[in-house]
């Protein structure tokens, strides 16, 4: 191997390594926006799974579907995907902003409208608890 080619390589690796650095702090930035989010309510469930049933069969399973997968007959054409909620990832006060403020609440799409203006506070809260279930 000749020097050039070394120093040929070296660069290539720095400059990806780079790229990594700069993919990396990209995500971090984004994930504590979702942070500030959070923890900018300080959210007490107080609802039950067993009463939000119902109202989540009504309004969230067309497009997160009846097992919470996010594969709903209404769901399928929009893109992104109405959220998959059994990987459990979704904490319960941003899970409740998004159903009271929408999708654009929480930094995701549009197409999850919001519920705060057709629903009470306890049919929302009801239905996040039931929401949650499909994570655990
Ligand atoms: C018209 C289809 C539709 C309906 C109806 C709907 N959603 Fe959504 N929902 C979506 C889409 C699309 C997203 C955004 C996915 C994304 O941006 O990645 C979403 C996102 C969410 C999120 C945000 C997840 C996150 O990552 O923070 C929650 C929570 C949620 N929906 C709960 C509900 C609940 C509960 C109901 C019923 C009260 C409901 N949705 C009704 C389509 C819908």
């Amino acid at each position: 191997m000749t020097i050039t080619t070394t120093k040929t390589i070296a660069f290539v690796s720095a400059f990806f390594l780079l790229g990594f650095l700069f993919i990396g702090v990209g995500c971090e930035a984004d994930s504590s926006g979702a942070d500030q989010a959070e923890a900018a309510d300080d959210f007490e469930l107080t609802g039950t799974a067993e009463a939000g049933a119902d109202n989540y069969a009504i309004h969230c399973a067309t497009c997160h579907g009846a097992d919470g997968k996010g594969d709903g007959p209404g769901g399928r054409a929009l893109t992104p995907s109405p959220t998959d909620f059994t990987t459990g990832d979704i904490p319960a006060g941003r899970m409740y902003k998004a159903v009271s403020e929408g999708g654009m609440a929480v930094g995701k799409a549009a197409t999850m409208p919001p519920f705060g203006n057709s629903l009470s506070e306890q049919e929302m809260q009801d239905i996040v608890a039931y929401t949650l279930e499909f994570g655990e």
